[in-house]
């Protein structure tokens, strides 16, 4: 048992997706996994075990912003020796190519997060995603019909950004997207030594202001899950 993961030692796989939503990790568990069980519910983030294509596979709830998933990655890591994360989120779209319910592969991710000036006492370090879980949920993404982004996005530490006009600035340079958890996610998995991607439907678009219903939501979401687990299983465990 670690500080914020209940379960025992041995009872989270080396695989783990990591939706923000511990309900979404309970959703994926009963529709992915076979022989699914609860392993953790502190603080109601919860986790589950069981296997995909006969392979061992954990979800993991992340929570929402990088101060979250950075707990409950840094104890995935050190106290479950887990080698590979990827994350299946939600963001807001900011490149003009980019429609409702894309599918967006993160190469890398930028932030307005200070956690990595204290980690490189003020230089850039440039988080970025595993490139064999990379290239397999690109091939299995395309495989499925699903036309992929791919590139860098912009991992924020507000949801409601006080300075708007920065997002032209992003878009400006390329960044296809914005959520709150890649670049703490790539960080902690590099410190570690570890395997990580994040991939991500566009749930909204930042500069046309248009959304997703809830049924939409699910449906890519199910896509995208479906590509996190090609994904992770197309990857030998080092
Ligand atoms: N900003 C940050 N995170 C997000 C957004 C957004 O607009 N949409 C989905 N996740």
């Amino acid at each position: 048992m670690s500080t914020h993961i209940g379960a025992a030692a041995g009872q989270i796989a080396p695989r783990v997706l990591m939706p923000g939503d511990p309900l979404r990790a309970q959703w994926i568990a009963e529709t992915f996994l076979e022989d699914a069980t609860c392993v953790t519910r502190v603080r109601n983030m919860l986790g589950f075990t069981g296997t995909y294509r006969g392979e061992p596979v954990s979800v993991q709830g992340s929570g929402m912003g990088q101060p979250s998933i950075s707990i409950y990655a840094t104890e995935l890591f050190t106290e479950y020796d887990v080698q590979q994360v990827v994350r299946v989120g939600s963001c807001g779209a900011l490149a003009e190519s980019l429609a409702l319910r894309d599918l967006v592969i993160a190469t890398s991710a930028a932030t307005d997060s200070g956690a990595n000036k204290l980690r490189f006492h003020g230089l850039d370090f440039a988080p970025c995603a595993d490139f064999g879980l990379l290239r397999a949920a690109h091939d299995s993404a395309v495989g499925r019909g699903l036309a992929p982004a791919v590139g860098q996005i912009f991992s924020s530490d507000t949801f409601y950004n006080p300075r708007p006009e920065l997002t032209d600035l992003l878009a400006d340079h390329g960044v296809l997207a914005i959520e709150m958890e890649a670049n703490a996610l790539y960080t902690l998995a590099a410190a570690h030594g570890r395997q990580a991607l994040a991939i991500c439907t566009v749930s909204d678009h930042i500069r046309t202001g248009e959304q997703t219903t809830a049924a939409e939501r699910e449906q890519t979401f199910g896509d995208m899950v479906e590509v996190a687990l090609d994904a992770i299983l197309a990857v030998p465990l080092r």
